[in-house]
């Protein structure tokens, strides 16, 4: 069916929203705000629909020819048709509507989100190297439903070096690989530090050719920071300082208030230390807690020197079970997409702890989070947004609560 839609506004995920003449919602990728698109239904559901477009017949001012030639194809970088500039803007009317939908409150009205380079600014990517039978070795970013890959020579969000070194070192970590395995497909974890310095990782890789290749050290924000291309680490290192001085601007009020203390900080869902490596100085004690055990050297080596330091290679919840909270410690969390474990966040609420500094990848897991801990008396004192993935709907979000 072909149906001419009002897109009214845009969606968590980035799809634009139009209602169909019998009042449901239609999700329209591709489609801007204030456009009147002719859209052709993939999907027509009992309670919304939708569709693609097949015709834009009134077009945003805000609407960019993508710069790349993969959009659509890679499905990475949803919003290229969204002017750069606008981005921010638009993701901001998102999570406003995103907060009061799913958590039934405002966001505080002087929520913004913070912004850097729009291009060639993803210092970490998972990308597939390959061989198809007789041909040359390829690269590219691996499909999200298909399993297939997208080959790729120059991706415009990866920094230049990463995509520098792809083009020079694809065949040569290919034949690396090839040496033990019968596999023609790689899938490989890349690492820029900042200073154009590639690290890189796959699974199987041999214990040499992990010193040499994997390990990588950031410098950020006066800390140096070990780490690997098999962990997690922030993807987007020039906007990186602005989130850390949020976070560092957070922990003052904090102590300041008298809300948190700087006996103890507590650094949850912690990877190889990086929040509490460069809050070090504020605290008497400090504790990391981090499930992937490959983070825990590093988060050793990066909080040795001296000092009350205990790094925990445990899943979070499992921490708090077995650990009484028992002052206003600062506590940091910073969990993957899926949000807090719910045992995690009982703990928190049944400990002494007043104050929350929340780092998050995901405002709807963080919006479910956030009313778990209102219902037990906790209030929004902060809220900021961070675009460390221009080009697409995800945005990192920083919550601070208080009760
Ligand atoms: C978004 S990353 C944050 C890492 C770190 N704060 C940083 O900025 O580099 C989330 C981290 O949580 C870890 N993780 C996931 N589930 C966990 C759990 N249940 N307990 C502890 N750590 C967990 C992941 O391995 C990952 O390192």
């Amino acid at each position: 069916m072909i149906l001419d839609l009002h897109i009214e506004k845009l969606v968590q995920g980035g799809e634009g929203m139009g209602r169909m003449p019998d009042g449901r919602v239609c999700f329209v990728r591709g489609g801007l705000p204030g456009e009147l698109c002719r859209v052709e239904l993939l999907q027509d559901k009992k309670d919304f629909a939708r569709g693609r477009i097949a015709k834009i017949i009134e077009k945003s001012p805000d609407r960019v020819e993508p710069r790349c030639p993969l959009y659509g194809k890679c499905g990475g970088c949803s919003l290229q048709h969204l002017s750069s500039e606008k981005q921010a803007l638009y993701l901001e009317k998102v999570e406003r509507e995103n907060f009061r939908r799913l958590a039934h409150a405002e966001l505080p009205e002087n929520f913004k989100i913070w912004t850097g380079p729009a291009w060639g600014y993803r210092n970490r990517a998972r990308v597939v190297i390959y061989k198809k039978k007789g041909g040359d070795v390829l690269y590219g970013f691996r499909m999200q439903k298909s399993n297939g890959v997208i080959p790729f020579q120059n991706c415009p969000v990866l920094t230049p070096a990463l995509n520098a070194f792809l083009s020079e070192n694809a065949t040569k970590i290919f034949d690396e690989f090839k040496h033990h395995s019968k596999s023609f497909e790689l899938d490989v974890n890349l690492f820029d530090n900042g200073r154009g310095e590639i690290s890189y990782y796959y699974k199987g890789m041999p214990a040499s050719e992990f010193k040499r290749n994997a390990s990588s050290v950031v410098e950020i924000v006066d800390s140096k920071i070990c780490s690997d291309a098999s962990v997690f680490f922030q993807s987007n290192l020039s906007l990186l300082p602005a989130l850390v001085q949020s976070v560092q601007n957070a922990v003052d009020e904090g102590i300041a208030s008298g809300e948190a203390c700087d006996e103890w900080l507590i650094d949850l869902f912690s990877g190889v230390g990086f929040f509490a490596t460069v809050l070090r100085n504020r605290f008497k004690r400090i504790t990391t807690v981090e499930r992937d055990d490959g983070c825990l050297k590093h988060a050793k080596e990066n909080l040795s020197g001296g000092g009350n330091v205990e790094n925990v290679s445990a899943p979070a919840e499992d921490w708090l079970a077995k650990n009484v909270v028992d002052c206003p410690a600062t506590l940091i969390v910073d969990p993957p997409r899926t949000g807090l474990p719910p045992s995690a966040l009982e703990a928190i609420v049944k400990s002494s702890v007043n104050r929350i500094i929340y780092v998050s990848c995901d405002p709807v897991t963080l919006a479910r989070d956030f009313t778990r801990f209102r219902d037990t008396g906790f209030t929004l004192k902060k809220a900021e947004g961070f675009a460390f993935y221009p080009h697409t709907p995800h945005l990192e979000m920083l919550f601070v609560l208080s009760r």
